[in-house]
């Protein structure tokens, strides 16, 4: 239908009659004259259409409105000085028109394509109209060049492109499953795979060595800007290897990705931190880098304070910890009242946090007055206290502490605007995750990855005496500016430690056989040493967009209620299409308030 896309004709092309296609982006009227940007999704070019040059369809350019398809055929003539524009490649040319044939009339749009939309919802009710957008499609183009030089960076390492099974069984990797019934089996339902986690360590059973796939997940949990109902992962698994082989496999691979997608070039390797320091330092198992701030521990500060709440946490093995959030003193009431509120809600007991302000060489503090003369000068030189400063303090359990200031730690980055013009990519693997961690309520021992993750050689010791919350795991987790991008372990591979492992996770050995006796069986027969990871496709291509959500780089993605406003999905499903698998429901619509009479 073209000879040229709407991105490609130059000053080269002058002279020659061409033919585009696409939509009418804008619609000038200058002097009874009609100009207009046709748009393809390779960029604009303008046409113009001149009554000396053919009256009709001069007429004609007058009836174009936004968003129309056309088809225009003309001359590429070089622009006057001073009417050409040099941020579109095709500023220097214009089509001046000889036929224009109007494809497909478009209504009036339910929003302006070149303005940002605050409303969401209109933007996923119209997704169609939200993707023409040069930045959606600049996204969605994007991840489609990531994705390809994935999937040639993992072809070339040898890798096998394999898929597996959607409708499957439920997978352990911690949240609920997305259930399907299946009317051949009355009673019986799939679940949709969490990921592909169990068919790929049996692909290394079936001696397949290297598997990767762009694998489709799917997660019923709460969603936030980072997490969809349904996701993309490049789930890669590898046999004969170890931790090292896989982190080297998996920076070539984001190596390649940002290459193709940014054209930057990432490190060889990126810097490594065990969990427990980036605990302690961050106050995160996926710390942002990109800004210091980090928690500072105060024990010996405060070694023989008479300050009696600090005094009786640091007698009970608690800490008592802080972070300097350099020239934040000017902090607002409403900003305090806010950090605040997320101190409380990751789990600090009281409802304000403490702190030190120096503001115009006056310490402003409740604690101030408290300390003693050694206190305060060993806290002033310890956080590194100066003219501007606020100091944020915590005390409690370690593991609490570092949650709260953890928390307080990002916010302050977002409230000081310390990232606004951050054009930084700290990748970091965070490595010797927990094997295990307990759950409050229960007391029950849970994976912190998932029940397949293989314990580190070092510590199967206290495994085996039941010291549960010191053993490490063999667990790698990469992280970037603050986001959790992928995560892997090398696996367990033998039978009897992967049954020791159920034993310990509460999983008898009656259940071990309903949910899990494929992989014990495997085991038998010869299973390789193997490992491998999983990438986030989503929160890759977000970071590489410079976006702050997975839905702006998601073609089609749900809100935060998991809904799809175009599709409108989830829906009511009749009583004949339930009873057909097997499916009463018990949900009752609540009864629409009456009028009043
Ligand atoms: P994990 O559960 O850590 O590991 O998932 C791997 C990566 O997938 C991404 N991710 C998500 N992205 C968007 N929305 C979600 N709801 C969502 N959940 C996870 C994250 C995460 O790092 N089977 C293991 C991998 C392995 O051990 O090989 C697994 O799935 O970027």
């Amino acid at each position: 239908m073209r000879t040229h896309h709407c991105n490609e004709l130059r000053e080269s092309h002058i002279g020659e009659t061409v033919t585009l296609i696409g939509w009418v982006n804008s619609a000038r009227d200058h002097g009874g004259v009609i100009f207009i940007d046709l748009r393809d999704r390779e960029g604009l070019t303008q046409c113009v259409f001149r009554p000396e040059e053919d009256a009709a369809i001069a007429e004609l350019s007058h009836t174009l409105r936004e968003e129309d398809v056309v088809r225009v055929t003309g001359k590429v003539t070089k622009r006057l000085e001073g009417a050409q524009n040099n941020k579109m490649g095709t500023g220097t040319i214009e089509l001046v028109a000889s036929v224009l044939e109007i494809v497909n009339k478009a209504d009036v749009l339910p929003f302006q394509l070149d303005k940002e939309i605050s409303n969401e919802d209109i933007r996923m009710k119209y997704r169609y109209l939200d993707l023409r957008r040069p930045r959606m499609s600049k996204n969605i183009r994007q991840r489609s060049k990531i994705t390809s030089a994935a999937r040639r960076f993992l072809d070339e390492s040898g890798f096998f492109e394999i898929e597996t099974p959607i409708l499957s069984n439920p997978t352990p990797e911690g949240a609920r499953d997305f259930l399907v019934p299946s009317r051949l089996n009355p009673g019986k339902f799939y679940a949709l795979p969490q990921a592909p986690q169990q068919y790929k360590q049996l692909m290394m059973v079936a001696g397949l060595e290297k598997y990767f796939q762009i694998a489709r997940c799917f997660r019923d949990e709460d969603l936030r800007a980072d997490r969809q109902p349904e996701f993309t992962q490049i789930d890669i698994e590898a046999s004969f290897v170890g931790q090292e082989d896989i982190i080297k496999l998996v920076q070539g691979l984001l190596g390649a990705m940002f290459k193709s997608g940014l054209d930057i070039d990432l490190p060889a390797e990126f810097p490594r931190m065990t969990y427990s320091d980036a605990m302690d330092i961050y106050g995160s198992d996926k710390p942002d880098t990109r800004f210091e701030m980090k928690i500072t521990d105060l024990a010996d500060v405060f070694g023989a304070t008479e300050f009696k709440i600090f005094r009786s946490i640091l007698d009970s093995g608690g800490v008592v910890r802080a972070i300097n959030a350099k020239g934040f003193a000017g902090i607002t009431t409403g900003q305090m009242n806010r950090l605040n509120e997320i101190a409380v809600q990751a789990g600090l007991p009281v409802k304000n946090l403490a702190f030190i302000k120096l503001e115009e060489g006056e310490y402003k503090s409740p604690l101030w007055k408290i300390f003693t003369d050694e206190e305060k000068a060993a806290v002033t030189a310890k956080m590194n206290l100066a003219e501007g400063d606020v100091v944020f303090f915590a005390a409690g359990s370690r593991e609490s502490v570092s949650t709260i200031l953890g928390r307080v730690r990002s916010e302050c980055a977002v409230m000081q605007e310390l990232l606004k013009d951050s054009t930084a990519f700290n990748f970091l693997w965070v490595v010797d995750f927990p094997l295990l961690a307990q759950d409050e309520e229960s007391g029950h021992w849970v994976a912190v990855h998932h029940p397949f993750t293989r314990p580190h050689p070092e510590d199967m010791e206290l495994l085996e005496k039941g010291d549960f919350a010191k053993v490490r795991a063999v667990a790698y987790d990469v992280v970037l500016n603050g986001y959790e991008l992928g995560g892997g372990s090398i696996r367990i591979h033998e039978k009897d430690l992967q049954a020791k492992m159920f034993e310990v996770l509460g999983v008898t050995p009656e259940e071990q056989q309903i949910k899990f006796a494929h992989i014990l069986d495997a085991f038998r027969f010869g299973a390789p040493p193997h490992g491998g990871l999983a990438l986030g496709l989503d929160r890759i291509a977000m970071l590489v967009a410079g976006e702050d959500s997975i839905r702006e780089v998601i073609a089609f993605p749900k809100n935060n209620k998991g809904a799809d406003l175009m599709a409108q999905s989830p829906c009511e499903i009749g009583m004949k299409e339930l009873r057909e698998v097997y499916v009463q429901s018990t949900y009752k619509k609540k009864e629409e308030p009456k009028e009043p009479k």
